[in-house]
């Protein structure tokens, strides 16, 4: 697809055998109530892939499938070469894959240092533990310089930045943000956003992400999947979603 597509060009695109996260058909819900009706997304090795759409659509149904908090009820997720459809989160994790969910979840309480220590509670071995935490410092150097601090007294930018590294502390191959930027000042979020593409480019991190800024997502994404009402409609590439006119109109307009 060119930097110039437009939705002209925007299709739904055949599933890619090789990608590192595949859903494929997905239906999932709540009880007796279905939100998500065979959905399709893949997430390559590599790639930042926003996945947008309005308020309600299912993204955050669609990242409960794959880590295991709601149950799949028609359709396959497979991760690498394994089938993880309605594993329990624990094995989601083992196959190296971690979430930071929507809203806050730091520990105000303990500082950056044990919030980090906390993404690796199971882990005992206390050299792993410091090289892990070494290694988040050197991604957020911000976060190395208050290792001390109690998380609660950072800012909402600093915060996100601690839940990220915390997710980070296992390694996973592929990070799952559900809407990194919500609730920060729009110079805030940009900077969430640079760190992610950051984490992205200079660590190789593979990142699946929700947004409800759909501009700043997408910006910073190889490719974007549109979300309504449980169904897929639009996917392209960030630049191609972003210049397509329908998207624009729909979700890039006054007010997103
Ligand atoms: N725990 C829940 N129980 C019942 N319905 C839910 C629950 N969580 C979300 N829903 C419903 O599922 C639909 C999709 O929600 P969600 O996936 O959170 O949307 P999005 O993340 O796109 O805003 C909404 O209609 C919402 O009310
Ligand atoms: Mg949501």
């Amino acid at each position: 697809m060119t930097e110039n597509a437009t939705l002209d060009d925007i299709q739904l695109s055949e599933p890619d055998d090789s990608a590192l996260l595949r859903l494929r058909d997905i239906s999932a819900g709540y009880g007796k109530i279905t939100i998500l009706h065979g959905i399709n997304i893949d997430v390559r090795e590599g790639e930042i892939v926003c996945v947008i759409g309005p308020n309600g659509a299912g993204k955050s149904t669609a990242f409960k499938a794959v880590y295991g908090f709601v149950t799949t009820s028609q359709g396959k997720i497979h991760f690498g070469d394994s089938e993880i459809t309605n594993n329990e989160p624990e094995q989601v994790i083992q196959h190296g894959i971690t979430f930071v969910p929507q809203g806050r979840s730091t520990f105000p309480q303990m500082t950056v240092d044990e919030n980090l220590e906390l993404g690796m509670y199971l882990v005992r071995d206390k050299a792993r533990i410091r090289k892990a935490k070494e290694r988040i410092y050197e991604m957020f150097p911000r976060l190395g310089e208050r290792k001390t601090q109690l998380a609660g007294t950072m800012s909402g930018g600093e915060q996100r930045m601690l839940e990220i590294g915390r997710a980070l502390m296992l390694q996973p191959r592929m990070i799952m943000l559900d809407e990194p930027s919500a609730g920060l000042a729009p110079v805030i979020s940009k900077q969430v956003f640079a760190m992610v593409k950051r984490m992205n480019e200079d660590f190789g991190i593979t990142v699946f992400m929700v947004e409800q800024n759909a501009r700043q997502g997408l910006e910073i994404s190889h490719r974007g999947y549109v979300l309504e009402a449980g169904r897929n409609r639009f996917e392209g590439t960030g630049q191609a979603l972003m210049n397509s006119q329908a998207v624009q109109r729909l979700y890039l307009g006054a007010g997103h």
